[in-house]
């Protein structure tokens, strides 16, 4: 199974501010949707909250929490991510997508063989950044690029790193 984790930041890393995103890019959130659909995605419960604590359509979602009793509706409850990892394993998964927030990125980073980052052309500052992580073991593609224009507020390019 491959572990994938997919992300979208700012130039400056940022994330998310107040527990939300900080931009509404519908063809960037089509990419996201493309790529991850019929595959788990694995979140932690803060991005689960602030995403109205819904299930992603097609999409079997698995939420990282430390709370022993955390009610997420049909979404399965793990405690940690190397036990979301086995749960998407064990469903016989070949590409699971770690979906964020912050702190599981970071936890995701050793586990990641491929990284589909977008980075977005915003850099104002906020309180959730995408962790640093060392490029040298990746290969790095550009996927997809999008200038400004109706429906896309801010440039964005989508690069995937593959570990070698
Ligand atoms: N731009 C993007 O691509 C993107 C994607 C996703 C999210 N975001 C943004 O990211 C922000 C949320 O990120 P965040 O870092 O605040 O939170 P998060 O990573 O979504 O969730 C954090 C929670 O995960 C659980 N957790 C963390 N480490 C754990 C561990 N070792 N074992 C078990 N559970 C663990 C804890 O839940 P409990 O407190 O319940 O124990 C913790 O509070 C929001 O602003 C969101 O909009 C952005």
């Amino acid at each position: 199974m491959i572990i994938s984790m997919i992300a979208a930041m700012g130039e400056n890393r940022v994330i998310g501010a107040d527990n939300q995103m900080m931009w509404h890019l519908p063809k960037e959130y089509k990419y996201f949707k493309n790529t991850t659909m019929d595959h788990c995605i694995i979140m932690g419960r803060k991005n689960f909250e602030a995403m109205g604590k819904k299930p992603l359509p097609g999409r079997t979602t698995i939420i990282v929490t430390r709370q022993d009793d955390y009610d997420a509706g049909v979404c399965q409850v793990v405690n940690s991510l190397e036990a979301a990892i086995e749960a998407a394993r064990e469903k016989g998964e070949t590409e699971v997508f770690i979906c964020g927030g912050g702190q599981i990125y970071e936890l995701g980073v050793p586990h990641s063989d491929r990284i589909y980052l977008t980075v977005v052309d915003f850099s104002k500052e906020g309180d959730v950044y995408f962790p640093e992580f060392d490029e040298s073991k990746y290969e790095k593609e550009t996927l997809h690029h999008e200038e400004v224009g109706e429906r896309n507020a801010f440039a964005w390019t989508a690069y995937l790193y593959t570990k070698k």
